[in-house]
This record gives C-alpha cells, structure tokens and sequence, in this order.
C-alpha cells in the first residue's frame, strides 16, 4: 500500500469536489467459485483501494464530505478466524495505516447509515456491478434492489472519475512495473510460438509469470491463433505453421495497478509477405496514433487518424479503393477495425468502468457515436496530462462480417470484396501499448516490448 499521506489526500480532494453528505465506498467481499468455501480470488474493488487502500474481504469506507472524518467500518477476527487465517491486524490498526481514525465494526454500519438519514444526510454510493452488492446496500438501509443502480450517486461517480483518470506518480511507478511484467509475459510468449504447441501451453506460462513476479493477471489472457475473434479466450488451438498468434495480456502488481500489451507474431518466426503487409499496417497506425497523443486532442480523433493509416494502408495493397478520408467517415474501415483504439488503465484494466464507460469515456462535449465500429470507443473524449491510455489498432478479417458487409454490399464503393474473400484465412493482427499523456505530449510507458517485425522476428527465432 502507499504512505497514508497518499490515502488521507485522496479522500481530501474527494471531499472538495462534493458538495455534501456523506460518501459511501464498499469493499468487495469474498465470492464463491464453485461452493461456498472455495471462493474465487479475491480482488478489493478499485475505488475502495483507491481511498482507503485495505485489500481484505468485508471492509466498507466512509469519507464524510461536510465534517472532514472518515471511517472503517468492518469486523475484527475472532478465534475460529485465527485458526484458519492465522492472526490478523486489528481493523484499528490497519485503518490507521490508511490514515482514518475512526474504524467501527460492520454490524455498525446500517445503524449509522440511517441515524444520517434521519438528520437528512444524502448517503451517496457507486453503481454496484456484483450481485452481492444489490442485497448489500438493500440490508444497509432498505433500499430498493430495481432502482439501486439508478439511484447511485452521479456526483460522487464525476467526482471518482474526476480523481481517478489523472494518475499521480506512484501510480504511474505502479503500473510501469505490471508492463515491465507484461514484457515477461509477452517475451516468453513469442519464444514458446512454436508449430506443434498448444496456445493453452503458452497462457498458461504467461499466467505464471504474472503470479510469479505481481498478482493475478489483468484480465483473462486472449491468445489465440484466430485472431479475427476479438475477445477469444479459447486457447486448446495447436499453433501450426501459416498462422499467426495474438497475446494480449497484462499483470497485476501486487497493489492491483494494470498493464495491457498486445503483441501478434507468426507461428514458427517468419512472417509470410503477406502477413508482413498487413502487420507493417498497424504497426504504422500504432507509432502514429502514439505519436498524435497529447493534452486537449480528442481520442475519437487519434482513433480515426488510426483508421485512416489502416485505410490507407489497406488500399495500397487493393483490399479498400476510393477516397480513404470518405472511406473513414463512411466507416468503411470498420470491416476490418471493428473496436476502438483503446480506453483508460489504471487499477482496473478497464479503468474505472464500473462506474460506466461513459462516464469515463465521454463528456458533455463528447458524446458516443452511433455509427458501427466507431460507436464501440470506450474513451472518446479530451486527453489531459496524467491519463494513461492504451493504443490498440488492430486489422482483421471476420468471415462472417465480410460475409454480411458483402451480401449487403455495405460500403461497397470503398472495399475490393472480391479481394478480401481471399483473406478470409488470414486472421487478425493487433498491437497494444500503454502510454501516459504528458504535459508536453506522451510516454509509452515500461520496458519496449518488441514490436517491428525485425525484432520479433529475431525474438521468436530464438
Ligand atoms: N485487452 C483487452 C481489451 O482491452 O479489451
Ligand atoms: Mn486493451
């Protein structure tokens, strides 16, 4: 955990950007796997280890915006705890490493909730996104499980995200080590693509690594020679020669900061001259988009600039035809970048979307498009110095999308669709860094990760 300098300025400045009441931040609890016992790993919710830092099951905090106190409110263990856990810290004490003075037992909690009621106190709270939280907050104070979500408090979200997005030193200390884990991850990765391995093989390394070196990974590992499926997390694939093999993974540190890296190589270490062509395509709309990012652009126009160079890319090699910026605002691109080019990382991969991704993502000025691909962007709105975003470009042939775009003939004036049906064996290829937005411009943060083909064609020969 940070000094409790860090913990007790946190929640100072959440205090200065609420008006008033009290601010209720929920700890996660344990959650059974498979039975009650056997429970999955636990993870602390990011906003409560953002303000009050604990990382045990069954804390709950309160920063009370008009008389400067905050509390703790959770249960000390007893003897039969003991047994199984071993002696544990008085929550006295460890509140105190956070800063806060006042620590209460849990059974408190509800009593106190609804005595500040009764003296006409708002009890703000974030938007839950697990089941338990619902029947949590309707035992706390009766509240009405079909409206909890509705009734969470935007002021308190804003403000959240407000603190949060603007990342301070430690942090960014912070999540350089998970991508300096991630550079582990990814390195042994292209090493093992070898044909005849099996892509489970390979994650299951990766996995390793993270645990080895911070905690659990980032988020469940997508490798996969079938690129073209996004989010694919099967991995009992055999790698075999003529494929490709996307990784796109990250660690989490021991104090649950982030990292996302995608990186994509040929199974057995050479790129054929046609994955070659696709590959040096984004790798050029990756070091682009890097390039374009600095304080007060948009990100919805560093994404377009991506989708033009993959555009404009695609049509040298005869896949797109016609006018690339007509092409872009058409969404023509979409067929083969059908995501945006990255959102938000912090203490959650995804940082902060729980509270919403367009509370995150987008502002009064920046609303979410409605146009398909462009409408998926999870971070669209002005850049400012401090945000840590991910670059993640990516170019794949879905079968099933040429397939439909074709039978359509949708955005035909821009797409060789005759072309493209013979990619449809192809793949995808995404690449992934993480960049901190500076004053001045920007940083891809940690260890570089090979990322030309020169260099990964050298790593994976190894
Ligand atoms: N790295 C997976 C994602 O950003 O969705
Ligand atoms: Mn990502």
């Amino acid at each position: 955990m940070f000094k409790k300098e860090v913990y007790i300025d946190r929640r100072n400045r959440l205090r200065n950007e609420m008006s008033t009441g009290l601010a209720l931040i929920l700890g996660n609890d344990e959650a059974a796997y498979n039975y009650p016992a056997n429970t999955y790993h636990f993870r602390q919710d990011s906003d409560f280890l953002y303000f009050f830092g604990l990382d045990h099951p069954g804390f709950s905090g309160i920063v009370d915006i008009d008389n400067n106190k905050d509390y703790i409110f959770a249960n000390d263990v007893d003897i039969e705890d003991i047994i199984w856990m071993g002696p544990q810290p008085t929550v006295k004490n460890q509140a105190a490493l956070v800063g806060v003075e006042n620590s209460l037992p849990y059974t408190e909690l509800a009593s106190f909730i609804k005595s500040q009621q009764s003296d006409g106190r708002t009890i703000h709270f974030l938007p839950p996104y697990r089941g338990d939280r619902l029947v949590q907050i309707n035992q706390l104070w009766g509240a009405d499980v079909s409206k909890i979500k509705e009734n969470a408090s935007t002021e308190l979200v804003n403000a959240v995200v407000k603190l949060r997005s603007i990342k301070d030193e430690y942090e960014i200390t912070e999540i350089e080590k998970a991508i300096d884990i991630a550079y582990d991850m990814h390195v042994t990765a292209m090493k093992m693509a070898k044909e005849g391995v099996v892509e489970r093989e390979i994650s299951g390394t990766m996995e390793g690594i993270s645990l080895a070196q911070g905690g659990p990974v980032s988020f469940p590992i997508i490798l996969t020679i079938n690129g073209q499926t996004l989010h694919n997390h099967f991995h009992g694939n055999t790698l075999t020669k003529g494929r490709m093999m996307i990784a796109d993974a990250g660690a989490e540190t021991t104090m649950h900061y982030s990292s996302d890296i995608t990186r994509t190589v040929p199974v057995g270490g050479k790129f054929s001259p046609r994955q070659k062509e696709i590959y040096e395509i984004v790798l050029d709309a990756n070091v682009k988009a890097i390039e374009a990012i600095r304080p007060g652009i948009k990100y919805r126009e560093i994404h377009l600039l991506a989708c033009k160079v993959i555009a404009e890319g695609l049509k040298k090699i005869g896949l797109m035809k016609g006018d690339m910026d007509a092409a872009v605002k058409a969404g023509a691109h979409a067929l083969f970048m059908p995501h945006g080019l990255g959102h938000m990382m912090g203490l959650d991969v995804h940082d902060m979307e729980g509270l919403g991704e367009n509370n995150v993502g987008y502002d009064e000025k920046t609303k979410r498009a409605t146009q398909f691909g462009t409408a998926y962007l999870r971070l669209a709105r002005e850049l400012q110095a401090g945000f840590v975003i991910t670059v993640e470009p990516g170019c794949y042939f879905i079968p099933e999308l040429i397939d439909q775009w074709k039978s359509k003939g949708t955005n035909s004036e821009f797409i060789n669709f005759d072309k493209v049906e013979t990619y449809k064996d192809f793949g995808g290829v995404r690449i992934e860094d993480d960049v901190l937005v500076t004053e001045s411009g920007n940083r891809v943060l940690g260890k570089p990760i090979p990322k030309t083909v020169a260099e990964i064609e050298a790593i994976t020969a190894e």
